[in-house]
């Protein structure tokens, strides 16, 4: 047996100031408010900064410099000259990699190892793809000269704080939109970066605009009147009201929310690569990931084999400090999260199913939960309905191609699904089947700023990324 030695990354590479005032038209500007909140690491409950919990008269001052800078300057420049600032915030983002990968983990609880190589890489591609979309809109299949919409409220939750970011302010930019973003009030530190960042690129004062708070700040942004278009990530419930509170008033929504997704092995598929596929699918980021794969439907001839080669891979990730380059499974975001994944496995075994994790010693401090999988879910157990959004897997098994159809079908969410067979026929016949916004096969958790992402049923609607993103931030 080999031991791993420590191999943490060095926290030295950023520089966190102990408070953070609101960014609204180009500047710092403290809040009208008196009230702050903390932002903690999850991984030690150390406290990183205080940032302002914004108030209605906040909201209204950045909206108010998203207009003006909407109606002066980003609205009259060709898409040739945004795309020249998309691309300056592409690469400053590829420069800073380091500090903001570090920032982020800290923040948020992710291994380092995922904010490097996957979230950091996918944030500098989302601006350099939507940079070359600026000054091409007319080719993108929605007529002759698509107009902007004007001012776009964004509001983001806490899982991919900076990707979250990227995928709402590339493609409002590149349409030619103004924006006002919040992000979540347990990682805000990376969104105020970015401000600096927009500093640094020069982009006109107003074109982005960050203000920090929690839901009351979220819901002053999306009901603020001069706004023209909301775009919301998080919770189905918090996307039921805000579909309410802009039914009838003309501005623009689109909504990711939650999901349940189906990975679905069949027996034909290389055993080995689906048990990576299904370690990547629940395990990355905490299954901290609304298109994790949290519902494993394995064919029965199969089960045995698949779910004994998985333990036996899971018994080998690493848990623990997220700075190290070798850990696998971080922090658990915020102890209310905590709390609801701890609950809803605690119904698991209560309902009838049966858990199982790997031996695994958990940190003293901060916020944990071990990778988890519980065997024998009927569809009717809430760990098979509901989104735990941590690292656990409910495991069900089918026996024909029909029962794998209508078991994945059957979730209120539809927003991916994984299909690991070797026959290519079959994967299209799933993939015709499947009610889902994405199916992957014989992968899963791929992301690409050209594909476009987005849910059906209580997934929300509309796409994020590819041609299909440019059409929620365009007047067509
Ligand atoms: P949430 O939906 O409350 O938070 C997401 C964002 O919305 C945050 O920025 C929050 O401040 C803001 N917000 C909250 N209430 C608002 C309101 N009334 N109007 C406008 N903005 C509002 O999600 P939360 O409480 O952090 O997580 C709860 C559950 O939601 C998780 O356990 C998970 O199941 C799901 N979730 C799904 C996500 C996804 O990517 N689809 C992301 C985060 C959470
Ligand atoms: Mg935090």
């Amino acid at each position: 047996m080999f031991e791993y030695a420590p191999a943490p990354e060095s926290r030295d590479v950023v520089d966190i100031p102990s408070a953070y005032n609101l960014f609204v038209n180009g500047e710092w500007v403290e809040s009208l408010g008196d009230d702050r909140i903390k932002t903690v690491n999850p991984a030690s409950e150390e406290v990183l900064s205080e940032v302002a919990l914004a108030t209605e008269a906040d909201v209204d001052r950045a909206v108010q410099a998203a207009r003006k800078a909407y109606d002066e300057v980003w609205s009259t420049l060709p898409g040739r000259e945004r795309a020249k600032y998309l691309f300056r915030i592409a690469r400053i983002i590829q420069e800073r990699a380091r500090e903001l990968a570090v920032l982020e983990t800290l923040d948020n609880g992710k291994p380092i190892r995922e904010s490097r190589d996957v979230d950091l890489p996918l944030v500098a591609a989302h601006f350099f793809y939507y940079a070359g979309w600026a000054d091409k809109l007319r080719y993108a299949g929605y007529g002759e000269s698509p107009r902007a919409l004007g001012v776009a409220a964004q509001v983001i939750p806490w899982n991919f704080p900076l990707l979250m970011l990227a995928w709402k302010i590339a493609p409002a930019l590149a349409c030619g939109n103004t924006v006002v973003l919040k992000p979540a009030e347990t990682t805000p530190l990376t969104a105020l970066a970015f401000a600096e960042i927009c500093r640094q690129a020069d982009l006109p004062p107003g074109v982005v605009n960050i203000v920090t708070g929690a839901g009351e700040t979220g819901a002053a942004l999306v009901r603020h009147p001069d706004v023209n278009k909301v775009a919301f990530t998080g919770s189905t419930e918090v996307g039921r009201l805000i579909a309410r509170q802009v039914a009838g008033t003309g501005k623009r929504l689109t909504l990711e929310l939650g999901g349940k997704a189906a990975n679905i092995v069949f027996e034909d598929a290389a055993i080995d690569q689906a048990v990576e596929g299904i370690v990547n699918g629940i395990f990355f980021n905490q299954g901290h990931v609304c298109c994790a794969g949290s519902r494993l439907l394995v064919q029965e001839s199969v089960a045995d084999e698949v779910l004994t080669a998985l333990k036996r891979r899971l018994t080998t990730l690493r848990l623990g400090d997220p700075l190290d380059k070798n850990t696998d499974i971080g922090a658990i975001n915020s102890a209310a999260q905590l709390a609801k994944i701890r609950e809803l496995s605690d119904i698991g075994e209560q309902e009838g199913a049966q858990r199982w994790s790997p031996p695994c010693t958990l940190p003293d401090r901060g916020f944990w939960f071990p990778p988890t999988l519980f065997t024998g879910v009927a569809q009717s157990h809430r760990i098979a309905r509901e989104e735990i959004f941590g690292p656990v897997l409910s495991v069900l098994t089918f026996r024909t191609p029909a029962e794998a159809v209508e078991k994945a079908n059957n979730s209120p969410y539809g927003l991916s699904a994984g299909v690991w067979t070797e026959k290519g026929s079959r994967i299209l016949w799933m993939a015709d089947r499947l009610r889902a916004g994405v199916v992957w096969a014989n992968t899963f958790n791929k992301f690409d700023p050209a594909s476009p992402f987005g849910g059906y049923k209580e997934s929300g609607y509309g796409r994020e990324g590819g041609v299909h993103g440019l059409e929620a931030y365009l007047n067509v």
